[in-house]
């Protein structure tokens, strides 16, 4: 279902994004267009220390492989369906325990400050990607709508426009696609709310125009084209916790020794390589996000 073979990987996909985008600046001129592509939809970010120092994936594997089931579960049906949707006008509306809710138009928040974070996604189905997102810290838009001291939890949904989006006639999952968080990991300075990725606005099928990222958990809390957050006192309901709770627990913390009830999570391939490579713990990110959840059985909260 989800290994390719490597005679299945396109030249093209291992193309240097700067070749890339001098190809689509040329090919821009070319058109007769006044501006160069990549000049439209250039955002702007601050290199950031959390970045991993690994090599990214190239930008054709990162958007021509996708999980964005509004638009169907094959891996190639985002990138050719979801051109559909319409990202402008968009909000994201941010309520419930707090004290200034706020709705933000999506070209305020494209002002915030931003930065370039490479991060590794980790999915629970055994690849990964590694992928130089542009965003800001979810931190950063919470804290303007003041959470109250119930405020423990965080929920996130998924625009939910039939028209636009062919996959959800069918009901694989409970939509709105909807996902959530512990206060304390939404608030951890690696949670980020992206908006780009290799320095350009968001591509539809990757989650645009904003999108979670959540690197030390599987893909799937990573939730896409958000409309709304909501923050709540009671754990809320997760999309494939709805759909599947002995497989997808709501924690989902990447880990290595807790299996899958259908496969092993112990190792995992990059997209582009053939050999496959230890999955690590907290996809890595134990240093800064273990202590989150000192004490707690993780075998029981997976
Ligand atoms: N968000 C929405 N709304 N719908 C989805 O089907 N799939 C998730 C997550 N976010 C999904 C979603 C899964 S399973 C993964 S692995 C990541 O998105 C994939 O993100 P990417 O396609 O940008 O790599």
């Amino acid at each position: 279902m989800l290994i390719r073979k490597v005679s299945d990987i396109l030249s093209s996909e291992i193309t240097p994004h700067s070749i890339y985008l001098n190809r689509r600046q040329f090919m821009a001129g070319a058109a007769g267009l006044l501006l160069p592509v990549s000049a439209i939809a250039a955002l702007p970010a601050a290199k950031s220390p959390f970045s991993s120092t690994e090599k990214p994936n190239s930008r054709n594997d990162i958007t021509s492989y996708n999980n964005y089931y509004e638009f169907g579960s094959g891996k190639d049906e985002p990138a050719i369906y979801a051109g559909k949707l319409k990202t402008r006008p968009w909000t994201v509306t941010v309520d419930g325990e707090v004290n200034a809710a706020r709705t933000f138009d999506i070209d305020s928040l494209l002002k915030m400050k931003l930065q370039e974070r490479i991060y590794r996604l980790r999915c629970v189905e055994g690849w990964s990607m590694v992928i130089p997102w542009v965003g800001f810290p979810l931190a950063e838009l919470l804290k303007q709508v003041q959470p109250t001291s119930r405020a423990k939890f965080v929920a996130f949904e998924t625009a939910l426009r039939p028209g636009e989006m062919p996959g959800v006639a069918r009901r694989v999952l409970d939509w709105p696609y909807r996902e959530g968080l512990r206060i304390d990991e939404a608030m951890h300075p690696l949670t980020i709310l992206a908006v780009g990725l290799y320095g350009e606005v968001l591509p539809n099928q990757n989650g645009a125009p904003i999108r979670l990222v959540v690197p030390w958990k599987y893909g799937f809390k990573s939730i896409k084209s958000i409309t709304r957050i909501h923050l709540l006192e009671k754990q809320p309901p997760t999309s494939w916790n709805m759909a599947n709770a002995r497989e997808y627990g709501f924690y989902s913390n990447v880990n290595p020794e807790v299996d899958h009830p259908r496969w092993s999570q112990a190792s995992e391939r990059r997209i582009g390589e053939f050999f496959k490579r230890k999955t690590l713990p907290f996809n890595g990110y134990g240093e800064q996000v273990a202590a989150l959840y000192r004490g707690m059985d993780l075998v029981k909260n997976f």
